[in-house]
């Protein structure tokens, strides 16, 4: 097993177990494909929460991804990799001061703003540095849509500004000057496998567009259409083909982009971008027996990839997973793979049908490239950040370091059990937080 002809073996010897290797090829051809049929006039920008190391970004951008970001190291790594402002927008339902004025100093190209009382405060923050600083409103729409494994609009969300209340705001132009109110942005839900719901929400999305801007009295420089597009994890789920989502969106689009031809129109994106490339490898500890099941502890699990072990699903349900070490196998047989973790929902693999296992094997979970350690408990037990791997044009590049004890432990104080007045000399000395 091997990544651009680079073995798995090789890589885990290299850097170590537990690990995150990714394919750059896959990257840049999952943005690339989905630019290539998607309509010209529909820019991707990638989702940095899905995966925010700066190496995958700076891969993904090379394929032409913009970037989508929600806190200020995002920001920063937008930047760090060279992405002009204007192709930066920033997210989220609860940014703090801080970043607002971040993205002011960055000049990114829009704010989305989820509430009137964040409008209030951009416009505050832009108007007492003389600037203007263009908003996209997201909108949680009247529709509740179905094909989506979780669901972000339609429904009572913290997310954006319900549809009838930015239809009843009446004209926004007027009341805001510095907070340049000129476009809109939903974002319906995650982890969708169904083209025709793409298209359905989309066909809704741009309605929505021009009746808020009918509505508001401001312009659409741009609409973000969201997007959710999914990769398959479970048994029965198959690959979303960017050529059926263009089938859906590119009429769309074609007719909207007509209609406004000043508008951009932009697509957000993670998980599709970053899950299909990332393989999360690990190495079997121990084998043993536990009332007739058979388990491998292994130096992986939940701390480094949450999803794969079903925290937050109703159902546990197993991630395509294979044994990396080329060795002779025998027969197929149901497997427990879990984790170092002193809980029993460390179990990476519940059943899963895997060759008898080995102290010393390497298993791989593919299609993890998204929401993985970074969406992960990874400081539960204190084991901390795994080390990730690119592989580009044949080379692997570390382009993350595994997190040392002294990682974890530097930022933390130890202050005296019994000596108050020593913890409160050092506070008095600012080296306390
Ligand atoms: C507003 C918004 N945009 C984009 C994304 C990225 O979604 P995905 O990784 O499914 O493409 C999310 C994910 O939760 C989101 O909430």
């Amino acid at each position: 097993m091997n990544v651009q002809g680079i073995s798995y073996e090789e890589l885990a010897e290299e850097f170590g177990t537990p690990l995150y290797v990714y394919d750059a090829e896959r990257l840049t051809g999952a943005v690339t494909g989905l630019r290539t049929a998607l309509h010209p006039r529909l820019e991707v920008f990638y989702s940095l929460k899905a995966n925010p190391n700066i190496s995958v970004y700076a891969t993904l951008r090379s394929g032409g991804a913009r970037a989508e970001v929600s806190s200020l190291v995002e920001l920063r790594t937008a930047l760090t990799a060279g992405t002009p402002p204007e192709d930066v927008i920033f997210l989220g339902p609860g940014k703090s001061q801080r970043e607002l004025t971040a993205c002011l100093d960055a000049g990114v190209y829009a704010i989305v703003c989820e509430s009137f009382d964040e409008l209030d405060d951009i416009e505050r923050l832009a108007a007492e540095r003389g600037q203007r600083q263009r908003v996209l409103l997201r909108v949680n729409p009247a529709l509740a849509i179905s094909g989506s494994r979780l669901t972000m609009g339609g429904k009572p969300r913290q997310f954006g500004i319900d549809e009838e209340q930015v239809l009843a705001a009446g004209d926004l132009t007027a009341r805001y000057r510095h907070a340049d109110v000129a476009g809109v942005h939903v974002y319906l839900g995650t982890r969708i496998l169904d083209a025709e719901v793409v298209g359905k929400n989309t066909r809704y999305i741009l309605d929505l567009a021009e009746r808020v801007a009918a509505a508001t009295g401001i312009r659409l420089d741009a609409v973000d259409i969201g997007g959710g597009l999914g990769v398959p994890y479970f048994d029965g789920e198959e690959e979303l083909a960017a050529a059926d989502v263009a089938d859906q969106l590119n009429p769309l689009l074609d007719k909207f982009a007509g209609a406004h031809p000043e508008t951009r129109l932009i697509m957000e994106s993670g998980r599709y971008l970053a899950g299909g490339a990332g393989t999360y490898v690990f190495r079997v500890r121990y084998v043993k027996e536990s009332m007739g099941e058979r388990f491998a502890v292994a130096d992986g699990g939940t701390h480094h990839h949450m999803a794969a072990v079903g925290i937050g699903s109703f159902v546990k349900r197993n991630f395509p997973a294979e044994l990396l070490t080329e060795r002779p196998t025998g027969e197929v047989g149901p497997w427990n793979v879990t984790g170092p973790l002193c809980t029993p929902n460390d179990s990476v693999l519940k059943r899963a049908e895997l060759p008898a296992l080995r102290p010393g094997d390497l298993v791989g979970l593919r299609n993890s490239g998204a929401y993985g350690p970074t969406a992960s408990p990874g400081l539960f037990l204190s084991h901390g950040y795994p080390a990730e791997v690119l592989v580009r044009a044949g080379r692997a590049h570390l382009v993350r370091e595994r997190d040392q004890p002294d990682d974890l432990l530097r930022p933390q104080r130890l202050i005296s059990p019994t000596d108050e007045t020593a913890a409160t000399a050092e506070t008095a000395e600012g080296e306390q937080p």
